[in-house]
């Protein structure tokens, strides 16, 4: 930051002045990381929501994995990750007012891209919780998830896959990158955006 101050001072013109204002601190769209022990009590809140839409969103997610892993096994759970995820995610949007998805640097369904904000996030693998306000007071958060010894039966290493959770995914997914994790490595993110209250 200071190095980026020198540089503008010294840089003079107006011109210079406007490109290095636009640092490193403000991503696309207007949107800036915030230090989360410096947010307004209306910040707090949003982020409360945030947080609160995610736990509610990998709750529903988990049991519906867990549930159908155990009475159908892996291969018939893979709808679960594709038509279920997407419908929790809407339940969650509706009812929370808000938007919700989930995001990897390692994607199996190319829809899930990240949004632009999280995108440099995603590609530097943050690994901490991170929270964005936006001028027109927008919130934003970006919520890492782990493997857990369950999400290895569809992203742990390709050659311990089960042949049909394999065949699935190779039918469903052509352009599949989500495997070779390991328990604990991190997966991706949740992330949520909240309108302005
Ligand atoms: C039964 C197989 C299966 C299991 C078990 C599973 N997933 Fe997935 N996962 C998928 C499928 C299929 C998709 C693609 C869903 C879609 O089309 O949006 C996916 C997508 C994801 C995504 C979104 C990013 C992307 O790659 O498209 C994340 C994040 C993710 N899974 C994390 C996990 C975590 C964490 C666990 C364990 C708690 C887990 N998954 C367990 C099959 C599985």
């Amino acid at each position: 930051m200071i190095h980026w101050m020198i540089r503008c001072t010294l840089g003079a013109g107006l011109l210079m002045l406007a490109a290095c204002g636009d640092g490193s601190s403000t991503t696309a769209g207007g949107w800036k990381q915030a230090d989360e022990s410096k947010l307004t009590a209306a910040q707090k809140l949003q982020r409360d929501i945030a947080v609160d839409a995610q736990i509610a969103m990998g709750k529903q997610l988990m049991k519906k994995l867990n549930t159908t892993l155990a009475t159908q096994g892996p291969a018939e759970t893979i709808n679960v990750c594709k038509l279920e995820a997407p419908d929790i995610a809407q339940g969650v949007s509706i009812t929370e007012s808000l938007a919700i998805g989930r995001t990897s640097f390692k994607l199996r369904n190319p829809a899930n891209a990240p949004p632009p904000w999280a995108s440099a996030y995603v590609k530097q693998r943050v690994e901490q919780p991170t929270f964005l306000t936006n001028h027109d007071g927008r919130f934003a958060a970006l919520l890492p998830i782990r493997m857990q010894a369950i999400c290895l039966n569809c992203h742990g290493d390709r050659d311990k896959l089960a042949p049909n959770v394999t065949a699935a995914l190779a039918s469903q997914y052509p352009q599949d990158q989500a495997t070779g994790f390991a328990l604990d490595d991190l997966r991706g993110w949740f992330w949520v955006e909240v309108p302005a209250q």
